[in-house]
């Protein structure tokens, strides 16, 4: 590894609280692999700091952040551009600093459907999907999986009208309320991937064991075939796929999208994109880690 100095290139992740962040190990990982002097750091910013740290990565050169709660629509305003993805949203979790300019983009969905491309070899363009809530992760996975052609996203909410807002984002989206719970086991029977964003199953407030498909289905009567993804890694399994393993059916947790959006960002930053692989081990060993 080229030794840090003062030529080298600083990117990072900005957000509160940031000292967990996975992103600066699977950025590093990524800047060994491919052989460049660069560094990313983590950047703790206060709520109100957004704009703030736009004017400090345009003063400081910074070349790229990746940017989390609480800041991806605060920043927005601070932006000479935006890529499709991050206009379509509003939101952006990740900034490029091009010539002066800062560019926002929104690599989440983007990195999902890379992730069941990758780890899943799924082609979704044929395949009934059911996304379960509609906040900012469900737009972003909903927004890339309508410019990759899905054919049918179902997106059942609590709140419908949250839903019909996120089907808003796919021309082959609708929107079910979970109290619609026939429509919403109908649309989760036939489902080939089923995509968990909301927080049930994160542990907090929840009952011990509670899964978001409670009151819909049994997960005895998903397809065979079907994957079941949960968006979050920590806990590393949620009830959900606990549940779903144990029935035979596919799982994937929350990493692989991390590590794809993050694959996304490095290739805006360096022009190159490195293999998802080391990324993926980099992040594992951070958990690993911590346990
Ligand atoms: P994120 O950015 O992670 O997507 P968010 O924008 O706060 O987080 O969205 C959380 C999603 O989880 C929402 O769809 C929310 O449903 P509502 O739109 O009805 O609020 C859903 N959610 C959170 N807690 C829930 C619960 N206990 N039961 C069902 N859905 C829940």
């Amino acid at each position: 590894m080229t030794p840090i100095s003062a030529a080298t290139t600083v990117v990072g992740v900005m957000g509160k609280p940031v000292a967990h962040s996975l992103s600066p190990a699977i950025h590093n990982a990524a800047f060994a692999e491919l052989g460049v002097d660069w560094v990313s750091l983590g950047f703790e910013v206060d709520d109100d700091g957004g704009p703030d740290a736009m004017v400090a990565m345009r003063t400081m050169g910074l070349r790229g952040l990746s940017v989390t709660m609480p800041h991806k629509a605060t920043i927005i305003s601070s932006l000479d551009e935006l890529a499709p993805s991050a206009a379509a949203l509003g939101v952006a979790n990740c900034v490029s600093h091009v010539d002066g300019r800062l560019i926002g983009h929104n690599t989440d969905g983007d990195g999902f459907v890379a992730a069941l491309a990758d780890d899943a070899q799924l082609d979704l363009t044929d395949l009934p999907v059911v996304i379960l809530g509609a906040g900012g992760a469900a737009r972003s996975i909903v927004e890339a999986l309508g410019r990759a052609g899905a054919s049918d996203i179902a997106i059942v909410n609590r709140t419908v009208d949250k839903a019909h807002d996120c089907a808003g984002l796919a021309p082959t989206a609708r929107a079910i309320a979970t109290t619609d719970t026939e429509a919403a086991a109908g649309a989760l029977q036939r489902a080939h991937v089923v995509v968990n964003t909301t927080s049930v199953g994160m542990g907090g407030t929840d009952a011990a064991g509670a899964s978001p498909l409670d009151g819909l289905v049994h997960v005895e009567s998903l397809t065979a075939a079907a994957l079941i993804v949960d968006i979050i890694y920590k806990p590393e399994r949620t009830p959900l796929l606990d549940a779903a393993g144990a029935a035979g059916l596919a799982t994937m947790n929350g990493l692989a999208m991390l590590v794809h959006q993050a694959v996304e960002q490095l290739e805006i930053w360096t022009g190159t994109r490195p293999a998802a692989a080391p990324l993926m081990a980099a992040a594992q060993a951070v958990l690993d880690q911590r346990r």
